[in-house]
């Protein structure tokens, strides 16, 4: 058993292998980064501009003024963040592809330089032994797509299938994984609803159709990388949690089911079970996108594997919602509430309702005010927050649902987003003014995880040897 929740200072002895024995042997343990948030070298070597350049350059857009143009300058710094995933032990990396950097306009010519970049990244985790996940798009489309529509025209989802064929020919083969999308109803709903995110457009109608095009693009990407025999397991990303409703009154407990329709079920049962959720068409009405029978078939190709980003859950009501401040949750410094019980709720119940292929945790993290004092960083609350995350993965698991790795957001503090840099994620530190990486005190707990997996492994595998 894990030792209570309650932050306590000294590690008991055996508390890694303790958690480390709930998972198989085979389980995969990683960390997670994404283009750009970590690359910088916005115009370097043939890189196009993407949406997330010019939303940046949007007075007001993001908090700090910032951008990604140097972000970690992973771009140059390669070699060293790879060295530091292999000396903390760590098995597995999911990266993405920028669209932008290998093919500059989103259609039309590749860059060579581009392909390089990944080709040399793919091939220095490979020799290090390092597992790559490989995600297709984290948010950064080409700018000249947006000019003609970006994701609301139809014709930018051929446009990614020809992108997502070119980089399988070239990396397919060397990858565990293809993920096609990373959270569809962010690029949605964030960037065409809320409009707080790239390409920063306000309007329900355009986000649901956009909603609907990534993951047409999504099930034209599958049938096309099939049909050319790629053999790596193939899926999608997409970010989840459990809705509860603020209070159990009916108006609350509707909310919270439209809710869940649109953030959970217009997803998972247009992917799973080929269809849109009734309830949710109708709440749309004239919102809903346009669709086609033959639409539905596509986006429902069978998943190899699907991918669950979990931060927290989201509490919905009809009501003024509580302020942050003053409702008593613990959270982090997104304000996200720290809820790991929410974890294995959200498996046990999607384990209950949809037809699932293995799934992996693709995202895990949280953003703390690090403070580097005296070369470290004691980030305790970290910790306690991966720690109970881990142990949630590990009731859901023991309870059936089927659910072979998962990965740390992130490995390395980043460009987060609108809020720039000061939200820090990172397992490392990183210090922008020298682009010094430090791992913290949790990348230190993860190695040691990491370890205890391995050395419970050998001894499984010894076992099994001479069974
Ligand atoms: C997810 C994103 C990832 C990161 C984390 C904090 O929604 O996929 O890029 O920003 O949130």
């Amino acid at each position: 058993m894990i030792a209570g929740d309650s932050g306590e200072k000294a590690r008991r002895p055996g508390e890694f292998a303790d958690l480390a024995r709930r998972f198989a042997s085979q389980f995969t343990w990683g960390v997670a980064t994404s283009a750009y948030q970590i690359e910088g070298a916005a115009a370097m070597d043939g890189r196009g501009p993407s949406i997330w350049d010019e939303f940046c350059a949007r007075p007001g857009a993001i908090k700090d003024g910032s951008s990604g143009e140097r972000a970690c300058d992973h771009y140059h710094r390669m070699a060293e963040d790879l060295a530091l995933i292999s000396d903390l032990g760590i098995g597995a990396y999911r990266f993405s592809v920028s669209w932008p950097r290998v093919q500059p306009l989103g259609a039309g010519a590749w860059n060579e330089r581009g392909f390089d970049f990944y080709e040399r990244l793919v091939d220095g985790l490979l020799e290090r032994d390092i597992a790559p996940y490989l995600t297709l798009y984290h948010w950064d489309l080409p700018l000249a797509l947006q000019a003609g529509g970006g994701w609301e025209n139809r014709d930018t989802a051929l446009r990614f299938v020809d992108y997502a064929r070119e980089v399988s020919r070239r990396l397919g083969n060397r990858v565990r994984s293809i993920a096609t999308h990373n959270e569809p109803w962010v690029v949605a709903v964030l960037g065409h609803e809320a409009g707080i995110f790239a390409p920063g457009l306000k309007s329900r109608r355009l986000a649901m159709q956009v909603a609907h095009n990534l993951l047409l693009s999504h099930g034209l990407a599958l049938q096309a990388l099939r049909a050319d025999g790629v053999s790596t397991p193939l899926g999608i990303v997409l970010n989840q949690g459990p809705i509860h409703a603020a209070t159990n009154s009916p108006e609350d407990r509707a909310k919270a089911r439209l809710d869940d329709g649109l953030t959970i079920r217009w997803y998972m049962d247009a992917l799973l079970l080929g269809r849109y959720p009734a309830d949710v068409v109708e709440f749309l009405g004239a919102d809903a996108p346009t669709v086609t029978d033959e639409d539905m078939r596509t986006i429902s190709q069978p998943l190899d594997f699907l991918g669950i980003n979990y931060y927290t859950r989201n509490v919905s009501g009809t009501g003024e919602p509580q302020k942050p401040a003053e409702d008593g949750r613990e959270r982090t410094d997104m304000g996200w509430e720290v809820f790991p019980a929410g974890l294995t709720e959200l498996l046990l119940r999607l384990h209950d309702d949809y037809p699932l292929p293995p799934l992996y945790i693709m995202e895990n993290g949280a953003a703390y005010r690090d403070q580097l004092e005296a070369g470290r960083v004691r980030d305790e609350d970290r910790v306690r927050y991966l720690r109970r995350h881990v142990a949630a993965l590990a009731d859901a698991i023991e309870r059936g649902v089927d659910v072979r790795g998962y990965f740390v957001w992130s490995l390395l503090d980043n460009f987060e987003w609108a809020d720039g840099y000061r939200k820090r994620f990172g397992i490392v530190y990183v210090d922008y003014a020298t682009q010094q990486r430090i791992p913290k005190d949790s990348a230190r707990w993860y190695q040691q995880l990491c370890a205890a997996h391995r050395h419970g492994d050998t001894r499984r595998v010894a076992g099994e040897a001479v069974l």
